[in-house]
């Protein structure tokens, strides 16, 4: 049943059609040729997933797309907040852009996603940047035709930062950017407040998809052919949360189970407070479900992610990799690990390369820690500086390089069913896919099988994959 929000959401999106039909027409007089844009999404798979529908709302345009800002009508950057240097390279990236407006006074340059949607950026934006013609933040993708027809008819600058209440926009047009593996938001947002963290500040509180809405739409991915499909939240774990339909993550993996065809399901991200014994059972028993839990920790120090505010700590954590590792023996686990945050100590972060060596990841995604505006943390004392960091740093890597290496090497003698995603880094007649742990696997075959699932037996090791020869 729909509620008023979604009946307003529903009209609004009827206003924005009718745009999409004036900016084609008006594109058409204007350019001597088809309109080309160029849309690049920093970030996570949330944001990509975004720059998806950004791009399926400007092919309804009449936009053809291209990965070569230079020959494009149309400049869109669609950043990240998480970290300073994701937004460095933002604000490197349109200062270089400088020059291609001045030459072509009719580009369009637009900016949005997260970053935008800080107060602070949009007005170094507004009196810094005075060649870009449109930002907005997260809440208002879904009005980009309107906003791009503002810009392109009265040549004026158009902001679009408010806050939005983060209902989820149903029926937006998708542009996918692969054929095989495809992105699937099951929820928006996210109400956890870890002090480091900016997302909840730049995507607003969580609000999760109708499974009927995911249902369908997985439904339809793997009818068009999609072979692998991600599901996506700032915190899968919290599904359902503040729906009225009665459901969980793992009543919601139940369904899907439930479609028929020959497909695998990932998901990302698993807040482990939320990480049930329940949920991991059902992946146990489940034959969609890949056998892989990205579970992030953070941290290995109980002090540090009470300061964190992750409401876990250590022992509750290794309590749940010990659960998973017992019903799913060989499951394949993935970390975030950040080093440096605020007050951690030496002490501190040797605790969380002890946890490293008990859980003995897969394969890790390692930040030192950013201040970010607004948060609790940029508040918090910060003595170590930034050299120290980055020793401690490199002694994380270095440690996960070699653990890494020697669960690549445990592979070998195994079979795994791998989806060929196409030509490899090996060169011709190679193939490269993914492993159900998503372990990068190249082996010897023909590219027609491109697409399917291969099972290959692993012959030998090296850091960034393993190869085998198919059985
Ligand atoms: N500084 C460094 N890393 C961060 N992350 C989130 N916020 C920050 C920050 N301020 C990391 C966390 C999170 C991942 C997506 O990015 O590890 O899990
Ligand atoms: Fe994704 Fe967070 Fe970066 Fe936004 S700020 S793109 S939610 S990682």
């Amino acid at each position: 049943m729909a509620d008023h929000n979604e009946i307003a959401i529903q009209s609004e999106l009827e206003s924005q059609w009718a745009r999409c039909e004036e900016i084609r027409s008006l594109l058409s007089q204007k350019l001597d040729h088809p309109p080309l844009a160029h849309v690049h999404s920093y970030g996570c798979q949330q944001n990509v997933a975004d720059g998806e529908k950004i791009k399926g709302l400007l092919a309804r345009c009449g936009y053809g797309f291209t990965g070569t800002a230079g020959e494009a009508d149309l400049i869109l950057y669609n950043t990240c907040a998480v970290r300073e240097n994701a937004e460095d390279r933002v604000f490197g990236n349109v200062g270089a852009l400088k020059k291609q407006k001045k030459e072509n006074p009719d580009l369009i340059i637009g900016l949005c996603g997260c970053m935008m949607q800080q107060e602070h950026i949009a007005q170094k934006i507004k009196q810094s940047y005075p060649y870009v013609d449109l930002v907005f933040g997260t809440h208002a993708l879904h009005q980009l035709p309107g906003m791009l027809y503002e810009a392109l008819s009265r040549r004026q600058r158009v902001f679009n930062t408010a806050e939005g209440d983060g209902a989820i926009v149903e029926g937006l047009p998708v542009h996918r950017d692969g054929t095989l593996k495809a992105w699937l938001p099951i929820m928006r947002g996210c109400d956890n407040f870890c002090t480091y963290c900016i997302v909840p500040y730049v995507r607003g509180r969580e609000h999760s998809r109708r499974p009927g809405q995911v249902l369908r739409e997985l439904e339809e991915l793997v009818q068009q052919g999609y072979k692998e499909i991600t599901l996506l939240g700032q915190n899968v774990n919290s599904y359902g949360k503040g729906l009225d339909e009665q459901i969980t993550f793992a009543g919601l993996l139940r369904e899907i189970e439930k479609i028929p065809g020959d497909f695998r399901v990932r998901f990302m991200s698993s807040h482990p407070k939320d990480c049930t014994h329940e949920l991991i059972d059902v992946m146990a028993q489940s034959r969609k479900l890949c056998p892989y839990l990205h579970l992030p920790v953070q941290s290995g120090s109980s002090r540090v992610l009470k300061a964190m505010n992750r409401h876990y700590d250590r022992e509750q954590y290794l309590e749940l990799v010990r659960y998973a590792r017992e019903k799913i023996p060989g499951i394949t686990l993935s970390s975030d690990i950040m080093v440096g945050f605020p007050g951690e100590t030496y002490e501190d972060f040797q605790e969380t390369m002890s946890l490293l060596r008990e859980v003995r990841y897969d394969f890790l995604y390692t930040f030192i820690y950013s201040s970010r505006v607004g948060t609790r943390a940029a508040q918090m004392e910060d003595p170590i500086s930034a050299e120290e960091k980055s020793r401690w740093f490199r002694e994380l890597l270095s440690l996960q390089e070699q653990i890494g290496d020697e669960r690549n090497s445990a592979m070998v003698g195994k079979t795994f069913r791998v989806l060929a995603e196409g030509e490899g880094k090996s060169g011709k007649g190679y193939l490269s896919g993914k492993s159900p742990g998503n372990i990068t696997v190249e082996f010897k075959g023909p590219e027609e099988l491109t697409g399917q699932f291969v099972d290959v037996r692993i012959t030998r090791s090296m850091h960034w994959a393993v190869f085998g020869e198919r059985v």
